[in-house]
């Protein structure tokens, strides 16, 4: 009899810590959370075993500070690295985490070379980027989870404004996970509704603002790291769509190669998730501005994968 599909979790910190615990509360996978940090996967893993009892799933989990674990696994969820701090900058962040996931993706793929990545480190767009360079798989199986909470996020302040349920409500935004995100209020509909219809143009253009700043809104209350129960729910929700094959489409960051107009860059875009991992590069027609808006996030990713380039050159 065939086991449960093996999901490693790179980085046990927060955003990983959590995203083990929503996959072993599904039930229907085994679990491999790996950090550089002795003790605290192995820790962070019997916590969430012993939990099992009482929330009702057996689900094995396994917390290791190497790779030999993760033999095998069909998908692994990267959120190894440093978060944003306030005053760091952001080469920084890129030059650290750069190197953290370059030698996380070989060692991953080494075991596992029918592995499906799924990008959370930040920068996002940029560490796609490094794990393309890295690991040779092809980029329908290197996904980058960024939309998907930049999306919630929008879906989230919608529902509060509106007094409706947030799964009534379906966002999408595009474009690099950061500044220069381009949030889609044209697709932005509550039970089929367009959201222009249900609120006025100043309230809905603070909610695009607000979804924007939505990470630093969490860095600033926090103040000592960045969101994770979003992003964590975010990233399950990609390995969900995997290994249901679900085919739904869902905005992540992916290599383009001529769609939207976008030659050799990773962004954000609307993509059919499935067994395969990226299936289709799903195409929605965009206004003139709507696509400068996506051309000029996609430029700004372009210069942080240049930075990535010279580091790594
Ligand atoms: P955290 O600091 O709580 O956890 C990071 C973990 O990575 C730490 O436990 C650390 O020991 C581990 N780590 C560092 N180097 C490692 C290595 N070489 N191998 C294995 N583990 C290693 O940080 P948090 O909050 O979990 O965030 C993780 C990353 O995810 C950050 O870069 C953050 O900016 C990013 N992020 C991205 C989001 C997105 O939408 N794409 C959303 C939220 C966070
Ligand atoms: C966020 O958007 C830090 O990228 C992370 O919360």
């Amino acid at each position: 009899m065939m086991g449960r599909p093996k999901i490693t979790v790179v980085g046990a910190g927060n955003v990983g810590g959590t995203t083990a615990q929503r996959l072993a509360e599904k039930d229907i996978y085994d679990v491999v959370l790996v950090d550089i940090t002795e003790g605290m996967p192995q820790g962070k893993a019997l916590d969430i075993s012993q939990a099992g009892p009482v929330c009702g799933y057996s689900t094995r989990v396994v917390g290791t500070n190497g790779y030999d674990e993760t033999a095998g696994s069909s998908v692994a969820v990267i959120t190894s690295g440093i978060p944003r701090k306030p005053g760091m900058s952001r080469d920084e962040l890129l030059s650290t985490n750069a190197k953290i996931v370059k030698s996380v993706v070989s060692q991953l793929v080494a075991r596992s070379p029918d592995i499906i990545l799924i990008l959370v480190t930040n920068p996002l767009d940029a560490m796609v980027h490094v794990a393309r360079l890295v690991s040779g798989l092809p980029k329908s199986r290197i996904i980058g989870m960024g939309g998907i909470l930049d999306s919630a996020r929008m879906r989230a302040f919608i529902a509060a404004e509106l007094n409706v349920p947030g799964p009534d409500v379906q966002a999408m935004v595009l474009g690099g996970h950061g500044d220069t995100m381009v949030p889609l209020p044209r697709y932005t509909t509550v039970k089929g509704k367009p959201v222009s219809d249900l609120m006025p143009k100043d309230k809905l253009d603070a909610i695009i603002q607000r979804t924007r700043d939505g990470g630093a809104e969490i860095v600033g209350l926090l103040k000592t790291g960045s969101a994770f129960y979003a992003p964590s729910a975010s990233a399950v929700d990609m390995v969900e769509a995997i290994h249901k094959d679900e085919k739904r489409v869902m905005p992540c960051s992916v290599l383009c190669e001529g769609e939207y107009g976008l030659k050799n860059v990773i962004v954000g875009v609307p993509v059919k998730i499935g067994r395969g991992g990226v299936e289709q590069i799903v195409e929605y027609e965009l206004t003139v501005h709507e696509r400068a808006a996506l051309e000029a996030s996609a430029n700004a990713v372009r210069e942080l994968c240049a930075a990535v380039d010279r580091l790594m050159a």
